[in-house]
């Protein structure tokens, strides 16, 4: 049986000005009609939906049917107790944390109420019920369940907001690379003279159309790679990689900037390759980022070493001289879009996607990158940790004696990339 108050009783407190809330429901279970109906005239002025049932069986068919905010269950009835009832709706998942509050006799005591609590009662009335504290009771559950639900409307459209956002970016992503193309197919004409003699005047501003072009097809590269990472579109090919080769390799894509900049890259390799499992792809966007950073936040010429290290889990860190991650900002530099405010360094182009690509995609592929440590205006150590090859031990070697030095202690191979 189920009863909505129909009479406009004045609304209760906790209720008033959010006449937009869902109706919650309370479900009152007692065997005793007569009492059933007071229950319902009590809680009627909260203007909530009141279900009444009048076994521990009824109850449990109408908690199949919707969710409660609260249960108000009678100790003593016949067939299955108020307690029993209790047992059997906690061992339900939908209502294995619904309030329960007990309807007692007085004369029960407290060995009823021991029981009671174990069973995750969060409270007891006694006979004579007292209608203002009943109802008191009730409308703070009402408001809490109200709360509960608010709070998920919002986690979803949180969830709905950020997945617009994504599809958004990817199709404003696409719709910018084909015009970016055409730019960038034109601009090589110039340049390579395909269309005609260019005059030496023009050679600066089409060098500098040609250095903004590139900047803005990486942005539009990583705002369709983040958008496709958060819809969980992102094709991965993992295969074995020898980070060694990896980091050289990056390290030598940066060698013009490292040049520009006035800077020197070291590089420490084992000896023995360090095979690891991961899309060489994405390994070396990691590494172009985390290069690219160590070299673009510095203030003076930057000196960055990028170490491969032997270990269980391989790991390579970059490591730099630069402008230090401020503390309380070591994982805000992970997030999407964040970009800190570091005014010694002047403008700087980037989106604040880097890091965010670059964790993501470790951690897709069962690595992780991490600030291992940072000091204002010392320098910042960020260290990407990848799975081992498999069929091989993180070392890079089938069965080969330890060294002495221990993990990662095996001769290692430093070279000097544009020393000054
Ligand atoms: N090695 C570093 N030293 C000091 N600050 C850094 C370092 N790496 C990153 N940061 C800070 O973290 C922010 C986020 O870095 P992230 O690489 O995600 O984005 P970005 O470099 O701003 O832009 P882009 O998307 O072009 O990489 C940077 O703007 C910078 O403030
Ligand atoms: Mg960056």
């Amino acid at each position: 049986m189920s009863s909505t108050n129909p009479e406009p009783l004045p609304r209760a407190p906790a209720a008033q000005g959010q006449a937009h809330r869902r109706l919650a429901s309370i479900l009152v279970v007692d065997d005793n009609r007569a009492k059933a109906t007071a229950l319902e005239a009590i809680l009627a002025p909260l203007h909530q939906n009141v279900v009444v049932a009048h076994s521990g069986r009824d109850a449990l068919r109408a908690l199949l049917r919707e969710d409660y905010a609260l249960i108000l269950l009678d100790v003593k009835m016949p067939d299955i107790d108020g307690f029993e009832t209790a047992a059997l709706i906690r061992q339900r998942k939908n209502s294995e944390h619904t309030p329960i509050i007990f309807l007692t006799a007085f004369d029960q005591a407290e060995l009823d109420m021991a029981r009671g609590y174990s069973l995750g009662a969060v409270d007891f009335i006694f006979t004579p019920i007292v209608p203002e504290i009943l109802r008191a009771k009730a409308a703070v559950f009402v408001e809490l369940n109200q709360k509960a639900q608010e709070i998920q409307e919002l986690f979803y459209a949180a969830q709905d907001a950020n997945r617009f956002k994504s599809e958004f970016l990817n199709m404003a992503a696409h719709e910018l690379r084909t015009p970016l193309s055409v730019v960038a197919g034109y601009l090589s004409m110039l340049s390579e003279g395909t269309l005609g003699q260019t005059p030496e005047a023009w050679r600066l501003p089409i060098d500098m159309l040609n250095s903004k072009t590139g900047e803005l097809n990486r942005i539009v590269d990583d705002l369709l790679l983040a958008s496709r990472m958060d819809v969980g579109a992102l094709p991965t090919v993992t295969q074995r990689v020898d980070l060694s080769k990896s980091v050289a390799d990056a390290v030598a894509r940066a060698k013009p900037r490292t040049t520009l900049l006035d800077g020197q890259v070291r590089v420490e390799v084992p000896r023995r390759p360090v095979l690891a499992e991961f899309d060489p792809d994405h390994l070396a966007r990691i590494l172009d980022n985390l290069v690219n950073n160590a070299l673009t936040y510095c203030r003076t010429s930057p000196k960055v070493t990028v170490r491969v290290v032997a270990a269980d889990s391989p790991r390579i860190e970059v490591e730099d001289n630069g402008v230090g991650i401020p503390p309380g900002k070591e994982e805000a530099i992970f997030d999407q879009f964040v970009r800190l405010d570091e005014p010694s360094l002047g403008p700087i182009p980037g989106t604040g996607l880097g890091l965010y690509i670059s964790r993501q995609l470790a951690e897709r592929q069962g690595g992780r990158l991490v600030l291992e440590r940072s000091e204002p205006g010392k320098g910042s150590l960020f260290t990407l940790v990848v799975p081992a090859a498999p069929g091989v031990d993180g070392h890079g070697r089938a069965a080969a004696p330890e060294t002495a030095a221990g993990e990662g202690g095996e001769t290692m191979r430093p070279y000097i990339v544009n020393g000054t």
